[in-house]
């Protein structure tokens, strides 16, 4: 018996579902069906009748699957309406008429697409509060790998990066600083590479370990310089449930031959360091977390680092406070860097708001009026910063990072 157009059905079934919850903003829900969604998608791409018909309806269930994950977390962040902000996916895989990309075009795709994963940042160590025992590791490890070592020598440096930890504490910030300090030591060589591993996946399916290797490839072409692995668990998800197609195989041993450096072998001149990055750190393959020399446990921030990133949140910008430093360092006890960072913004928009309700009526009188207009400041209180954290609460639960702990021991 044909299967096919059972699972198809189911597939519509589930997908007519999903977007009817979507509709009524209930993310939950929505997810729930984009998940069935794309579990019958799989399925069904077993039937195709061809390659291209497989590739084009695996990449469809792989889009459900990550547009049911950003639901996910939409809806835990709890944000009002932010759901009905993404677009859906939709279509069907088989209608030509939306023309998807098959591996079969050129590599002119694929050298764009590294291209475009190149980023640059003016990010540098003096922008990250706190975490200073792990800036001074990288920078260690950076140094030992470019400095010259004495004759005959071997020195072993290690190459590959870990970095766990709840969301909003500086991952993404220590990568681009890692970067940008290779920038300044090389004079404008370094590269940085951002990629981002679900978006890979999902937006370049059949061709992402021809991406990945491509992507090393600039990378040592243009040593020294750093790849970073962002949402790196997204690798190895779902291999538990069977689903992990042949896509993503490939794409996972591309992945441990670079981090081996097999293709830098004998080039002792090649440096390239990968960093990556997750918050879920156990659904990533044992496999591939040996490969990492480092795994640097990014944690909330302590006080003396909080105090630090309420600095440059506040001081650096310009903004006073006429309470003690130590008042708002305990307020946000168990915030993470990018919560501390909402928190200042919503306190000092506040009180901006506040002094310059006028402003409105300043724009009827003209735009050289409105240039003469002096925005008004005043110096911050513990009361600002009280009223904001009534909307800006910490996300991160003490079990929560509690598990990240306990995750880094069993690894020792
Ligand atoms: N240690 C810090 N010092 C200063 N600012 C910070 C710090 N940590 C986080 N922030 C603020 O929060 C924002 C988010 O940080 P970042 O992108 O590095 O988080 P992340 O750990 O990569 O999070 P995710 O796991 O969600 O990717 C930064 O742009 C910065 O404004
Ligand atoms: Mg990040």
């Amino acid at each position: 018996m044909d299967l096919g157009p059972k699972l198809k059905r189911a597939c519509d079934d589930s997908l007519h579902k999903a977007k009817m919850a979507w509709k009524a903003g209930d993310a939950e829900a929505a997810a729930a069906h984009f998940e069935s969604a794309s579990k019958a998608m799989f399925k069904y791409a077993e039937y195709a009748g061809s390659r291209a018909q497989e590739y084009a309806r695996k990449k469809k269930a792989i889009e459900y699957r990550d547009f049911a994950k950003r639901l996910r977390e939409v809806g835990t962040e709890n944000a009002a309406g932010a759901a009905k902000k993404l677009t859906p996916p939709s279509g069907d895989p088989d209608d030509n008429s939306q023309r998807e990309s098959t591996p079969e075009e050129g590599d002119t795709s694929i050298s764009s697409a590294v291209s475009a994963m190149v980023h640059t940042s003016g990010i540098t160590w003096h922008d990250i509060g706190g975490l200073d025992e792990t800036k001074r590791d990288i920078k260690y490890a950076l140094g030992l790998s470019l400095a010259r070592p004495p004759e005959g020598v071997k020195i072993t440096t290690f190459r590959n990066i870990l970095f766990y930890g709840p969301p909003g504490t500086g991952k993404t910030l220590l990568a681009a600083a890692t970067s940008n300090s290779l920038k300044v030591t090389t004079e404008g060589q370094a590269l940085f590479f951002n990629v981002k591993v679900s978006g890979i996946l999902s937006k370049y399916f059949g061709e992402s370990s021809k991406i990945i290797s491509e992507l090393y490839g600039a990378a040592r072409d243009n040593s020294p310089s750093v790849v970073f692995l962002d949402e790196f668990e997204s690798l190895t998800t779902d291999r538990d449930s069977g689903e992990q197609s042949g896509a993503e195989r490939r794409i996972l041993s591309t992945i441990l031959a670079e981090l081996d450096g097999l293709s830098e072998k004998g080039r002792g001149d090649i440096f390239v360091l990968t960093i990556a990055a997750t918050n879920r750190p156990w659904d990533i393959d044992a496999a591939v977390l040996s490969r990492f020399e480092k795994q640097i446990l990014i944690p909330l921030p302590d006080a003396v680092s909080r105090r630090a990133i309420l600095d440059i949140h506040l001081g650096r910008r310009g903004y006073q406070i006429d309470c003690e430093l130590d008042e708002l360092v305990a307020i946000t006890s168990g915030y993470s860097g990018r919560e501390i960072e909402r928190l200042c913004k919503e306190a000092t928009g506040e009180m901006i708001e506040e002094l310059n309700a006028d402003l409105p009526d300043v724009i009827d009188r003209g735009l050289a009026g409105t240039r003469a207009y002096q925005v008004k400041v005043r110096p911050l209180g513990k009361e600002d910063f009280l009223r904001a954290a009534e909307h800006i609460k910490p996300q991160t639960s003490p079990e929560t990072m509690q598990r990240y702990l306990d995750w880094g021991k069993e690894q020792d």
